[in-house]
């Protein structure tokens, strides 16, 4: 080193990758990662998504395929979405989603951990998250809550380990963990989409699952998810989440919400998720293939900013890579 002029030098820390990686404490595991999976009823082929490469909408068949290449790279929990086939205001089909869920189960049984997604928007003729009031310009409650609770039924029935309510209804976690409870499902956890904002950066997912809100009177989701401005708000609907029996609570989208993140991690002792979206997974990915940034390191660096804010446990469109990537990155 030059000679040393400062009494506080602290670039000696950063000196080599040694250094830089012996006095890192955000340590990332893959051993923390969901990676989210999407499976299409009545299809024969698997399809690409718009704005998320790597990633497809598979098959009941393909899908088999998928996981088992996760396995192979060490990646073992997931996050199924299900699309049906056939849309509907009311009296939804669940029997596709329940029957992947256990073709799945059945074939990979403790070698994987299968979370699934709980909600109407790929159901709804209208795509809103719920079942619509008569006049179209309101999404109810209660009969939302009793869509979702039977449809989350059905699938601990099949056999998913976690229900992953993403609604945003009222009651809704109390209503299926009492309903899960009473049917001996109580060893089914649930990972609440505790602090879900209505925000831009669900895009791809939405074009993927047919799932952007369309009824006449009403084509946002605001009246439901939490509004980017009132962040007390998703505190206190993830806190009530808790309450009511959450065992895990998500914070999504991740990146523009690590306050919510930190904050909820202050204030709550169950494990928090942090669901870094579609979007934001797609900007990386636009960017990277402008050659403006470094895939793998752009997808770290964010992972490592979540776990920073508090965030314990990460489900990112990349990670099925997390262990090669995290093993070899260079510090
Ligand atoms: C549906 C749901 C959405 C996402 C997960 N579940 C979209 C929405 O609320 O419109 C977004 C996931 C992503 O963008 O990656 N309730
Ligand atoms: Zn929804």
């Amino acid at each position: 080193m030059e000679n040393i002029k400062y009494p506080a030098t602290l670039r000696r820390l950063r000196t080599t990758p040694h250094m830089r990686e012996l006095t890192s404490t955000v340590i990332l595991s893959h051993k923390n990662f969901i990676q989210p999976l999407f499976v299409e009823e009545g299809v024969s082929v698997p399809r690409d998504i718009r704005g998320l490469p790597g990633i497809q909408v598979q098959t009941k068949e393909s899908i088999i395929h998928v996981i088992e290449n996760s396995l192979l790279k060490g990646i073992q929990k997931f996050l199924l979405f299900p699309i049906p086939a056939t849309k509907s205001e009311r009296h939804f089909d669940f029997r596709f989603a329940a029957s992947v869920i256990k073709t799945l189960k059945d074939h990979f049984r403790e070698d994987i951990w299968m979370a699934a997604d709980v909600c109407l928007c790929s159901y709804t003729s209208h795509g809103h998250c719920g079942v619509l009031r008569a006049d179209g310009r309101a999404v109810l409650n209660d009969a939302s809550v009793m869509e979702l609770t039977k449809y989350a039924a059905l699938l601990a029935d099949a056999g998913t380990d976690c229900i992953a309510p993403s609604d945003m209804m009222d009651g809704r976690i109390s209503s299926i963990r009492t309903t899960l409870d009473a049917l001996k499902f109580d060893h089914v956890s649930i990972m609440s989409y505790a602090a879900k904002s209505s925000s831009q950066w669900y895009g791809p997912f939405r074009d993927a699952c047919h799932s952007s809100p369309t009824a006449d009177g009403l084509k946002n989701r605001k009246t439901y998810q939490h509004s980017p401005f009132n962040p007390d708000d998703a505190i206190a609907s993830a806190l009530r989440d808790d309450r009511e029996g959450a065992d895990m609570l998500m914070v999504k989208p991740a990146g523009l919400y690590t306050d919510i993140i930190a904050k909820l991690k202050h204030n709550s002792l169950k494990p928090i998720a942090a669901y870094h979206v579609s979007g934001e997974y797609a900007a990386i990915e636009m960017l990277a293939q402008q050659n403006l940034l470094d895939r793998e390191a752009a997808h770290i660096e964010t992972w490592a900013a979540l776990t920073r804010s508090g965030a314990d446990i990460i489900i990112s469109y990349a990670s099925t890579h997390a262990k090669q990537w995290i093993d070899k990155y260079q510090w």
